[in-house]
């Protein structure tokens, strides 16, 4: 795109040298055409030259002596009058030809045209041959993109009716160097200079040179380096210049002190990623010739004050990333306005512009691209561009506009790209989208439309990508939008829809590979078939979706992420017989069932795997080890049972354990310093193991995964959740000592262990797990002094550990006396804790504080099944009351009645009792 232009000024010029180096030989001297060919001293020559090239691919197949008439060898041509050879074209037509370039080369007079591009033709030392400066007859020289080392040979300047040269190399490589262009000034005929992606940082005085080539209309300088465009010149014999590209340099000066404002013949003048700043001078409005200027990315620093009424000429206006800010209104007043008015392209994203569109923005009725995206601008959309006819790029998202979505834009038969995302749009999506078979891509997504999906939309037969996520919609999903044969991408997320998603909706859609649907009010069952074969991402969750998921799921094959959390699946997994793609498997809070799906042994590449909040029950088998890519292993809140298999170590991708809230029950594994993803040294991402990384972390862009941390419920996309590094076993039956090992994985920011009945005592290397911020360890058996180690952790933010047996000296540290003062229950419930913070001092008799234990817990447990009114038992309890309750109504008023009283008595008691221990506590 940022090239095209140049390209085609390039082949223009080209054209324009072969036609004028051509033309005057054909006309005077065809009459006498040379029977015999070519001369046989430069075919030898041609030979001898063949003869050091590496010609690995035949291309100079043509080239033998058999072959007698060299003017018929392909990539050379003779003048027909005098039979001398004087284009030789080894360029772009070749493979890569590699070898030398001898002194026999050719009798240096004749030659006119050499054309090197592409090649590693070099002379014997890899360099670019100097004896190029010896054919005196040289007007037009590509040696782009050659593997040859060192500076351009100054005797390049011997070349008095050089035209055209271009000495550029590949962007990436920028290892040729040219510290003296002198030469140049001695090319009177020199318009084309083509010098890009050479270094010439060395080169102080450039703006002077190239100010003294007389017939220069074209002169790429990008990517080189320049140190300076800072010059005023006495004077400019430069006249003709039309092309001018000093793109990708770092000047990083006024813009207004470039020396080349004078130059009114310049049509094209390219200056994006300058870093040039302040205002643009007024002698910008003076340049008419000017068709095509590309003032983006200079860092924002720019300023616009100049009026550019008189540029008639001017088609294309980049400025995105360049201004500082400015008043949008003003700024389109200054725009051209002469009576043809010719400005196709004005592109100004980013530019912290604030102010209205004006209906006056009509008058730019040959607009093709119009993108003000990213600023603050405000008011409504301006009424139509009169005739849009040629408009196929809209972009004016990411703004603060308001009011409809005009219907005009219905009609731009022409119309790509139409995107108005992140605005505050209100109404309806016009139904009026008649004229939008060309249309590409709808962008509308983030503003606050409101009523249904029009099935007008179904007429944009070429969409590509549908974006209609975070407005206000309502009603059902029009069976319409299910002919979008093209459809690709589909992102209806966080809306009100409702309704079923049927068939019918998607059996059309036979390209989709992105679905987004999650956070609507979508229900019933899921369609037994999606239509598309391609699908890499579905995602439904937070909806009210109900039955079992389809066995079609089996069939995609490219399918990546399967997010169905939230909503009220049930059944097991589909049992797919082959290997599966999925990466993401999220499913939490639905009513599967069944054991810990067994078709999940296919899915080597699951990273991401979310089955909690379930009934899945049974033991977590041992093969779970073969899912070798587990980066995210939640399966908290269901009702699996069993020992955690020792296997579980050897994921050594694992970032995220949680097992938290099962019946899961023996010892936590030893081997725990195998999870080597949770130690420091690999849990940066670019630390971790090779086979650990993968490429398909992009296509997940919702926050789906949930880490609960310092008694919160936090929400990571997958760039946040590289750095939250979590094992969970909470809530479950685990017995034995906390193991050792543990401490090594010195990554780990959330340790919970808590409600479990572990005994023993903390590691004393806990100090150690340097990156911890939460760790909870309460409600266990676990004894002994609390290691003094602990107040290494500096990080720590949130600690827990409460209703054990601890004994012996709290240790002090800063960051414990915070967590202390903000949460003095952290250490309650121990028998024998003392000194500070606490009041108990640790020489003291310790027999009234184990009473006052005993009769804490019990209070502790009371409040418990208040609290967590989650135990079976109580559930299960109360599940017979009230449907004892369903069915008798006098019972049932009363009930609740009772009950409302009841709940008035426990609150008093409990905040009775709790007042009693804590004066205990703080009078011993
Ligand atoms: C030479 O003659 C051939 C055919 O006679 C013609 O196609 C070609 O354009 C001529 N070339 C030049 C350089 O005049
Ligand atoms: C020619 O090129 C081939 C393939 O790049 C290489 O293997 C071979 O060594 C080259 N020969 C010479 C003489 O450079
Ligand atoms: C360029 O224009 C400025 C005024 O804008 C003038 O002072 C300067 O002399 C001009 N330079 C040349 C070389 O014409
Ligand atoms: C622009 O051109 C006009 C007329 O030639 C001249 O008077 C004026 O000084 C120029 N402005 C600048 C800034 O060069
Ligand atoms: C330019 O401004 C835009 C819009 O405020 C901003 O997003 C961008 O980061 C800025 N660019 C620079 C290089 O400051
Ligand atoms: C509009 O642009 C087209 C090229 O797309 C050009 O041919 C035509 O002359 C322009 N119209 C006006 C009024 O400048
Ligand atoms: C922008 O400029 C217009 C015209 O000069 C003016 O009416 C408007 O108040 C300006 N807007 C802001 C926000 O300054």
């Amino acid at each position: 795109m940022d090239h095209s232009p140049a390209k085609f000024v390039l082949l223009l010029m080209a054209a324009a040298a072969t036609w004028s180096s051509v033309f005057p030989v054909a006309d005077a001297r065809s009459a006498h055409a040379v029977a015999a060919g070519c001369i046989p001293r430069e075919r030898d020559a041609l030979l001898a030259f063949k003869h050091g090239v590496n010609d690995t691919e035949d291309d100079l197949v043509s080239w033998h002596e058999g072959n007698q008439d060299c003017c018929r060898w392909e990539g050379v041509t003779c003048d027909n009058a005098t039979g001398h050879v004087v284009e030789l074209d080894l360029g772009w037509w070749t493979s890569f030809l590699v070898g030398q370039i001898s002194p026999s080369l050719l009798s240096p007079e004749h030659l006119e045209s050499l054309d090197l591009a592409y090649t590693g033709l070099c002379d014997h030392a890899h360099r670019l041959p100097e004896l190029l400066g010896s054919f005196k007859n040289l007007r037009h020289v590509d040696l782009s993109d050659t593997l040859c080392h060192g500076e351009a040979p100054p005797q390049l300047g011997n070349l008095s009716k050089l035209e055209y040269l271009d000495l550029s190399v590949p962007a990436i490589t920028q290892e040729r160097d040219l510290k003296d262009i002198s030469w140049l000034t001695r090319l009177p005929l020199l318009s084309y200079l083509d010098l890009s992606c050479l270094d010439l940082s060395s080169v102080v005085d450039w703006p002077l040179v190239v100010s003294m080539i007389p017939s220069l209309e074209y002169l790429d300088l990008s990517n080189c380096s320049l140190p300076s465009a800072a010059r005023s010149l006495p004077h400019l014999y430069t006249t003709n210049l039309k092309y001018l590209d000093l793109s990708r340099n770092y000047f990083g000066h006024p813009v207004a002190s470039c020396w080349f404002w004078n130059i009114t013949s310049l049509e094209y003048l390219h200056l994006s990623n300058t870093n040039l700043h302040g205002p643009l001078p007024d002698a910008l409005g003076n340049m008419t010739s000017l068709q095509w200027l590309d003032l983006s990315n200079m860092g924002n620093r720019t300023t616009m004050t100049v009026e550019l009424g008189n540029l008639c000429d001017l088609g294309t206006l980049r400025l995105d990333r360049s201004l500082s800010s400015g008043n949008i209104t003003e700024f389109l007043e200054k725009l051209p306005k002469c009576w043809s008015n010719r400005l196709q392209e004005l592109t100004l994203k980013s530019n912290n512009m604030f102010g209205k569109l004006m209906n006056s923005m009509g008058q730019l009725n040959n607009l093709t691209m119009l993108d003000l995206s990213h600023n603050n601008i405000t008011g409504t959309i301006p009424i139509g561009i009169d005739k849009c006819s040629y408009l196929w790029h809209y972009d004016l998202s990411y703004n603060h506009l308001i009011g409809a979505i005009p219907s005009w834009l219905g009609n731009c038969t022409r119309l790509w790209y139409l995107s108005l995302s992140n605005n505050l749009l209100t109404g309806h999506i016009p139904h009026g989208f008649a004229s939008c078979a060309a249309l590409l891509t709808l962008d509308i997504s983030d503003n606050h439309l409101s009523g249904a999906i029009p099935p007008g939309l179904g007429n944009c037969t070429n969409l590509g990508q549908l974006y209609l996520s975070s407005n206000h919609l309502t009603g059902h999903v029009p069976s319409k939008i299910g002919m979008l044969g093209h459809l690709f991408d589909l992102d209806l997320s966080n809306n009100n829809l409702d309704g079923m998603i049927t068939e019918e909706h998607l059996l059309g859609l036979k390209n989709l590979e992105h679905m987004d649907l999650s956070h609507n009010s979508f229900s019933g069952p899921l369609p037994s078939h999606f239509g598309s074969r391609l699908l890499v991402e579905l995602s439904l969750s937070y909806n009210y979706f109900s039955g079992p998921i389809p066995k079609y799921i089996c069939q995609l094959e490219f399918l990546l992420v399967l997010e169905l959390s939230y909503n009220s699946l049930e059944g097991e997994l589909p049992r797919c017989s082959h290997e599966s793609s999925l990466v993401y498997l999220l499913l939490s809070n639905n009513n599967f069932s069944g054991k810990f799906p067994s078709s999940a042994r296919n899915y080597s590449r699951l990273a991401f795997l979310d089955l909690s909040r379930n009934n899945f029950y049974g033991t977590l088998p041992s093969w779970i080890v073969e899912l070798v890519n587990l980066k995210y292993l939640q399966l908290s809140h269901n009702l699996l049972h069993g020992d955690i298999p020792s296997t579980v170590t050897n994921l050594y991708c694992l970032r995220h354990l949680n097992l938290a809230k099962n019946i899961i029950s023996g010892v936590i594994p030893c081997s725990l310093s195998k999870l080597t993803a949770m130690t420091q040294a690999n849990s940066t991402k670019h630390g971790t193991h090779k086979s650990c990384r993968s490429n398909n972390y992009g296509v997940m862009k919702n926050e789906v995964l949930l880490v609960v941390m310092k008694r919160q419920e936090l929400k990571y996309g997958i760039i946040g959740f590289f750095d939250v590094l979590s094992i969970d076993l909470s809530l479950d039956n685990l017995v034995g000592r906390i193991p050792e090992e543990l401490t090594s994985l010195n990554g780990l920011l959330n340790l919970n262990l808590s409600w479990n009945h572990l005994s023993g005592q903390i590691p004393a290397e806990i100090g150690a797990m340097k990156s911890i911020e939460s760790l909870d360890l309460s409600r266990n058996n676990l004894y002994d002094d609390i290691p003094a180690s602990l107040s290494n952790l500096t990080y720590l933010s949130s600690l827990d550990l409460s209703y054990n047996n601890f004994t012996g000296r709290i240790p002090l540290g800063n960051q414990l006396d915070t967590i202390y003062s903000e949460n003095p229950s952290i250490y309650a419930g121990n028998i024998g804790l003392c000194g500070p913070p606490l009041e108990r001092n640790c020489s003291g008799n310790n027999g009234l504080e184990h009473v006052n234990q005993q009769k804490s817990e019990k209070v502790y447990e009371l409040l418990l099944s208040f609290y967590f009114g989650l135990g079976s038992g109580f559930v299960a309890g109360l599940w017979v009351v009230f449907c004892t309750l369903l069915f008798n109504k006098t019972w049932r008023v009363s009930y609740f009645r009772l009950f409302d009283k009841l709940y008035d008595n426990a609150y008093v008691f409990v905040v009775v009792i709790w007042r009693m221990i804590n004066f205990k506590e703080t009078t011993s």
